[in-house]
């Protein structure tokens, strides 16, 4: 099997933002590893509206061309990486919009985020979490968060992630899981593609959420 392909997907777009830092820290990470094919997806480089569509592109195809671009630019991927910035205890709005604007392209993917702030936005990541649960992804267990001294370290002090030698073990842990569940559930979407009858049967009346259905 080939090797999949992984984005990692940078959340937060303000001028000033930290987010540079954890997503060049990571890309010197995964260059070293050769079991997956890694991308960086800058959301400056998708600037879409807040939602304003009909509905989500599982019920009626997307009309902003900027959001279009961002699915078909997301459906190249088998799995993802998530750099999530912490605002208010909750993902930044440019993120959740970003993954409200695209429905079956994430579906049966696994997913794994990297998460700075003052508790390594612990709080962001667990509400990302279940987002990716309605998006019917495989959020992994292990993630990275720059927390405490580390990231204000990194933020205000000139600190180096690369030199931070102690989150080597939790990326590599959260990059094996994740190659793991994205080869896991790649060999099981060609499996179905081959064999439709294999889909799982999804209960409209009981699974519809709100997020989802047409207005
Ligand atoms: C609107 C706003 C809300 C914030 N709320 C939090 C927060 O809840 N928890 C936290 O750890 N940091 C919070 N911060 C500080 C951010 O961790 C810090 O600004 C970080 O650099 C944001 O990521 P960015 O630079 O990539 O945008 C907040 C920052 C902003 C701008």
């Amino acid at each position: 099997m080939p090797n999949p392909k992984i984005a990692i997907i940078i959340g937060s777009t303000r001028a000033t933002r930290f987010a540079d830092k954890p997503a060049a820290w990571l890309q010197g990470v995964v260059a070293g590893r050769t079991d997956a094919e890694y991308e960086v997806l800058d959301l400056r480089d998708y600037p879409m509206p807040f939602f304003d569509e009909v509905a989500s592109n599982l019920y009626a195809p997307t009309q902003n061309e900027v959001a279009v671009r961002w699915q078909q630019k997301l459906a190249e991927f088998d799995g993802y990486v998530i750099i999530t910035a912490e605002y208010n205890r909750a993902p930044t709005g440019v993120l959740k919009n970003a993954m409200d604007y695209a429905y079956p392209e994430w579906n049966k993917k696994a997913v794994a985020f990297v998460g700075y702030g003052s508790v390594g936005a612990a709080r962001a990541v667990e509400q990302l979490r279940t987002v990716a649960v309605e998006l019917q992804m495989a959020p992994i267990r292990t993630a990275v968060h720059i927390q405490g001294v580390d990231f204000m370290g990194a933020w205000q002090q000139g600190a180096a992630l690369e030199d931070m030698a102690h989150l080597q073990p939790n990326v590599t842990a959260m990059l094996d899981e994740l190659t793991w569940w994205t080869n896991a559930l790649k060999a099981a979407r060609e499996a179905t593609r081959a064999d439709p009858q294999a889909e799982p049967v999804t209960d409209e009346a009981s699974s519809a959420e709100e997020a989802t259905t047409p207005a």
